[in-house]
């Protein structure tokens, strides 16, 4: 599916959230309290928040993951010259050994993984003591608002536009259901607690329809 949709990705992302998805990086990004060295983004994806961390200086070196070769390939003119480097790697079995990165960051790929408890358990593998994970994600909605949004705009926009600028009608479909089926923030805490994280801090962005997390190794 990502595969599918690799090539007009990037567009998706700027038309279905007005552009939001840009500040909501940048914000997120604000949770870290210094620069780490080396830094995994994880389901990078076309390494949107990779090369937003190294433009605000959160962080010196980005190492690129993402399971779906043709995103990466999608997104690769955009990291030419930047200290961004992309590898094929799938969360649950990181191709990384014990303690190899400061931060780790994961852009709206934690909903796909499956298993988000055995993910966070690599995440928290592959850092290094004293390291900071982020993660931006849609949590399944329990309050008015957002449950309002994905029932509407979610339900019937994310697929008509998928539709009409992707072609695929299927994918962006999924979009909403997965966020569905997803873990609320309440859930996300603990499972990041019981993986072996401390100190979580959430910022909440468009009043609920995404949030961030940054937390402690
Ligand atoms: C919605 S995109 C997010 C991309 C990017 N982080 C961003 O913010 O634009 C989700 C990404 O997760 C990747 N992904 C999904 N499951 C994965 C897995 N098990 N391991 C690695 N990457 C995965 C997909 O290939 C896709 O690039």
């Amino acid at each position: 599916m990502f595969a599918r949709i690799a090539p007009k990705y990037d567009l998706l992302n700027r038309v279905l959230s007005a552009r939001r998805d840009v500040a909501w990086r940048k914000k997120a990004l604000s949770l870290w309290r210094d620069t780490p060295g080396d830094v995994l983004d994880l389901a990078c994806g076309t390494y949107d928040l990779g090369l937003e961390a190294i433009a605000l200086n959160k962080a010196k070196r980005v190492h690129g993951c993402d399971f779906c070769q043709p995103m990466l390939v999608a997104g690769n003119a955009k990291r030419t010259g930047r200290a961004v480097s992309a590898a094929v790697g799938d969360a649950l079995h990181l191709p990384y050994a014990d303690g190899s990165f400061d931060g780790a960051m994961v852009a709206y790929g934690w909903r796909n993984f499956g298993d988000p408890a055995a993910s966070a358990r690599e995440l928290k593998r592959v850092l290094r003591p004293g390291g900071q994970l982020l993660i931006l994600e849609f949590f399944r909605p329990e309050k008015v608002w957002p449950k309002v949004f994905y029932g509407t705009f979610g339900r019937f926009v994310f697929p008509t536009v998928g539709g009409v600028l992707a072609g695929d009608t299927a994918a962006y479909t999924y979009l909403n259901d997965s966020i569905k089926r997803f873990l609320t923030i309440a859930d996300a805490d603990r499972t990041l607690r019981e993986a072996g994280f401390s100190n979580t801090r959430w910022v909440s962005f468009f009043g609920g329809i995404s949030h961030g997390v940054a937390a402690d190794v």
